[in-house]
Order: structure tokens, then sequence, then C-alpha cells
């Protein structure tokens, strides 16, 4: 017997994908300059950029030039600024002392920007790597990443920070215990309103490689006594649940807020980790996401406009409430266009 066929079907989704506005109606999800971290390096010098080879369109700035970029961001939309610094290798060590120089590259980047554009937030990175001679996110003896000498330096890197004018603190290092020290030394240094954004589930992850070679740790990564990369402090890929109870313990530490890396091939994390939790949560699309979309679009192989919008709005959809993204000025271009 041949089934009954109703003459037309009663649901239709299509009549509400007619037109741009049935669209724009039903349409779930925004994104806007306001969802937007813009990760920006920093260099030695003056007027001067130069580009990331791994990285075309991204450049180091010269501190000058890392202002301008915050004036862009403000008339953008875009709230906050992350900076990273590509240190002179003559300033690092195994001890990594330059990290909580109150000169350092970024503390005077910190202390310029907020001179000159108060009103963009200033986020931070926590960690040892663009200052240690073994490229490592913390010091390393005999081998082995240390993690309570590291979380020290770690607190001293992260007070300076405060002093020079950081508004969000990124401990990205996954050291042990790192966001309940530096909280603890905020309140006593009278930075209680310096806030914490901590890369909780941050994974070891290939995708970093692009960032590497911007701040000038690849080759010491490479040549690291502590040989084995960074799986014994960053998450493996393969686990879900323990970034919940990384999420959890960073939290139960003081973090303001939390951050999922990388992004795209994560999302299934945010998505875990916005319904369990429910605080503000980040992603951070990282250098080697930002190569895949930039190298394909220069092929001409993707539309890069909306290949970068696309990727975003993924982000918002998973849950994030922000995200770190080196497309976040032209995304924000896009967007008032
Ligand atoms: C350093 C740090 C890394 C990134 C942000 N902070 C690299 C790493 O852990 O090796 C990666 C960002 C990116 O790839 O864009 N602690």
């Amino acid at each position: 017997m041949r089934p009954t066929i109703a003459p037309f079907p009663l649901a239709r989704p299509r009549r509400r994908r007619r037109t741009p506005a049935l669209r724009a109606m039903v349409r779930e999800h925004a994104l806007t300059p306001s969802d937007l971290i813009w990760p920006i390096f920093v260099t030695e010098g003056e007027d001067r950029e130069d580009e990331v080879a791994s990285m075309p369109g991204v450049t180091r700035r010269t501190v000058d030039r890392a202002v301008a970029a915050a004036q862009e961001a403000r008339d953008l939309g875009i709230p906050c600024l992350c900076v990273f610094p590509h240190v002179d290798p003559s300033l690092k060590s195994a001890a990594c002392e330059e990290a909580w120089s109150p000169d350092s590259l970024s503390n005077r980047a910190f202390r310029a920007i907020k001179a000159a554009v108060p009103e963009v937030a200033l986020m931070s990175d926590v960690a040892l790597d663009p200052y240690n001679v073994a490229g490592h996110d913390g010091l390393v003896r005999d081998g082995r990443v240390l993690n309570d000498e590291s979380v020290e330096a770690l607190v001293r890197m992260a007070v300076s920070q405060a002093e020079a004018g950081a508004d969000i603190l990124g401990p990205s290092d996954m050291m042990d215990g790192r966001v309940g020290a530096i909280r603890a030394a905020l309140e006593e240094g009278g930075h209680s309103d310096t806030a914490i954004l901590a890369y909780s589930a941050k994974y070891a992850s290939a995708f970093y490689g692009p960032f590497r070679d911007a701040v000038g740790a690849s080759g010491a990564l490479a040549g690291s006594t502590a040989g084995e990369g960074k799986q014994t402090y960053q998450m493996d890929p393969a686990n879900t649940e323990e970034a919940l109870r990384m999420i959890e313990r960073d939290l139960s530490e003081g973090a303001d807020m939390v951050m999922v890396k990388p992004g795209m091939p994560y999302l299934d994390i945010v998505r875990r980790v916005h319904e369990a939790f429910a605080v503000p949560t980040f992603a951070y699309q990282v250098s080697g996401e930002y190569a895949m979309i930039a190298a394909a679009a220069a092929n001409g192989w993707l539309d890069r406009d909306e290949a970068v919008l696309e990727s975003l709005i993924a982000f918002k959809r998973a849950g994030c409430d922000g995200v770190l993204s080196y497309f976040a000025p032209e995304a924000a271009r896009a967007l008032s266009r």
C-alpha cells in the first residue's frame, strides 16, 4: 500500500528564509564588535610594524603603533586589547626576570595605551614563554617544568602587569594553583579591582605554532631540555570532563571569567562550560586558526569576509560571551558595512 502524501507540506521552513527581513526576524544569535578581544603583538623600536610570516596580515607593532591599534579598537567598538610581547633574545633567561620588570616591553605598552586610550580595556598574558630561554610557560630545571617555583614567578609578573595598568590578567600558563596565588597577591597589593580571565581549559595544541613564531618562542621551545613540548601542563585534546574540572578549579580560586583554547576545534567544550557554569566564557580563535583561514582566502579558496564572520558567529552560537581573534578589527569593519 502506498503511503498517503499530503498535497503540500504543512511546515515550510523556507517561508522564514525568503527575504533578508524575514531572516533577520528569526535570527537567534548576533555578533557585535563588543564580542571581540583583539590580540596584538608588540616589539621594540619606533613607528614600525613587521608582518608575522606565518600570519599574513598580522604584524608586530612598536609601542606607538600599539597605541594606534588601541585607538582603532576604540573607534571600531572593540572593548579590549590583549598584548603579547616579542621579547629581544638578549633579555631571555632561565630565571625569566624580565617577565616582571616594571619596564618590560608589555608593561611599557600597557602604560602608553592606558595613558592615550583609557577607555579600551587591556588584557595581559601571564606566562613565562616569551622571556624563557627554554620557551616554556614555566621555569625549567633538570628537564622538568617546575610548578610552585613557576607560580611564584607568575605572581610577580601578574602584579607588575596590574601596576602597569592591565585591567584583566590572563594566566595562560596552566600551572597548578596560579589563579589563587595571583588573586591573593593582587588583593594584598591593592589591586582588588584587577580582574582575572583564566585560560582554564587550555589544550596542548598544534594550532599555536604561528603564535610561537610571532613572540619568538618557537626556536627556544624546539631546543628545550624539557623536550616533550607543553603536554605536561596543557590539556590532552582527547579530554572533555577534565576541562570542566579545570574551569571549576579556577573559578574556586577566584577567576572572574574563563577561557577555552583553541577555539573552533573545541566548541563542544565551550558549550559544556556554558551550560555547566553560566559564567562569562571566552574562547580564543588561535593563531593556527587565523593562519588556516588567511591562507585559504589568499589562495582564493574561501571568501575571507564571509568565512571570518561565519567562524565568529559559531563562537556565539556555542555559548561564548566573547572571542579573542586576530580578525577582530576586520570583523568589526565588516559588521559595520
Ligand atoms: C603562551 C600563550 C600561547 C598562546 C597564548 N598564550 C602559546 C602557547 O601556549 O604555546 C597561543 C595563542 C595563539 O596561538 O594564538 N602561554
